[in-house]
C-alpha cells in the first residue's frame, strides 16, 4: 500500500535484562521490503515460549505479504533494531480469503481492513506501543475502509485491553484455523450517529458461553475491568439516538 504517513520520532523506555533502564529515541515508520529479515526475526522471536493459543507464529511467506501490496506494516525501530511491528491486511482478495477461514465474508462487516499480528520486543514492553501503532495504522485506512476487524485470544489480556481502550468492540467469538477461540472485534472508521449505552451486563472473562449468549442477543463487549479474583467484561446494547 502507498505510504502516505510521515515518520514519527518518540522517546520510549528501554528495559535492559539486568534491571536497568533508559529512555531512547525511536522512529515509527511504514516498513519496506528492505526490512523483511528484521520483521521475520522479531515475529518469530516473540513467538518463542508463547502458547499457540495466545499467539500463532505464521510462516515467513505469510509474514512477508505484509510488506507487499496486499497490506502494510507499521514498524518502530531503535536505531537499526526493529522493536515493534503492527501489520494490516488491505488487499481485497486476502481479506476475503482470511474471512473465509472462519466462514464469513467482508460484506457482512461493510468494507473492512483486517489486522494481522502485533509484536513488541520484550525489552520495550510497557510503553503502550501496541496502542500507539494501532492509531498510527488507522491514519492510513481512513477514507478507504469503513471499519477495521481484529481477532484476539480471550487469554491475551494485554492485547485485549489495548484493543478495547482503542475503541474496538467484541462482536463475536469464533474458532481460528487451529481451533483456538478468538474474540472478533470491530472498530468503525466512519463517523456514527449519536448512540448511548442504556445499561450494561458484566460477565466473567472466563465465561465464554455466557458472553456468546449476550452477543447473540445484540450486546457488544466494550470494557475490561479488574475484580478481586479475576477480570470481567462489560457488554452493552448500543441504542441509536436522535441528533
Ligand atoms: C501484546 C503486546 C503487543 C503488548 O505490548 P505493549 O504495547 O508493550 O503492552 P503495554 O504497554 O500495553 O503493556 C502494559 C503492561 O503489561 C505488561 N506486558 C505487556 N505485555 C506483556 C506480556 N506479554 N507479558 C508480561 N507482561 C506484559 C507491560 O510490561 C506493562 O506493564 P507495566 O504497566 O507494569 O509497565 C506484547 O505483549 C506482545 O508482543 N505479546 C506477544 C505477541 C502478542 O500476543 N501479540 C498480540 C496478538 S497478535
Amino acid at each position: 500500500m502507498e505510504n502516505r504517513t510521515p515518520d514519527m520520532n518518540l522517546f520510549i523506555k528501554h528495559n535492559l535484562p539486568d534491571g536497568r533502564f533508559r529512555s531512547v529515541l525511536c522512529k515509527v515508520s511504514i516498513l519496506g521490503i528492505d526490512r523483511a529479515e528484521d520483521l521475520c526475526r522479531l515475529h518469530s522471536e516473540v513467538g518463542i515460549g508463547v502458547s499457540q493459543d495466545i499467539f500463532l507464529v505464521s510462516p515467513d511467506e505469510e509474514v512477508l505479504r505484509f510488506l507487499g501490496s496486499e497490506g502494510f506494516t507499521v514498524g518502530v525501530s531503535f536505531k537499526d533494531r526493529l522493536i515493534c511491528a503492527r501489520t494490516i491486511r488491505t488487499g481485497k482478495e486476502w481479506i476475503k480469503e482470511y474471512l473465509a477461514e472462519s466462514g464469513t465474508t467482508p460484506e457482512l462487516y461493510g468494507n473492512p481492513a483486517i489486522t494481522g499480528f502485533c509484536v513488541v520486543d520484550k525489552e520495550f514492553r510497557g510503553n503502550e506501543i501496541q496502542f500507539l501503532t494501532q492509531y498510527y495504522a488507522e491514519n492510513l485506512l481512513v477514507g478507504s475502509f469503513d471499519s477495521i476487524l481484529t481477532t484476539v485470544s480471550p487469554n491475551n489480556v494485554f492485547s485485549l485491553q489495548n484493543l478495547l481502550v482503542c475503541g474496538y468492540n467484541i462482536i463475536d467469538i469464533k474458532d481460528n484455523r487451529n481451533s483456538h477461540k478468538r474474540y472478533l472485534l470491530k472498530k468503525n472508521l466512519m463517523e456514527n450517529r449519536l448512540a448511548s449505552m442504556p445499561g450494561n451486563i458484566q460477565i466473567s472473562l472466563r465465561h465464554l458461553d455466557s458472553q456468546l449468549r449476550a452477543i447473540r442477543k445484540g450486546y457488544v463487549g466494550y470494557k475490561l475491568i479488574k475484580r478481586p479474583h479475576g477480570m470481567d467484561l462489560l457488554f452493552s446494547k448500543l441504542s441509536q439516538d436522535q441528533e
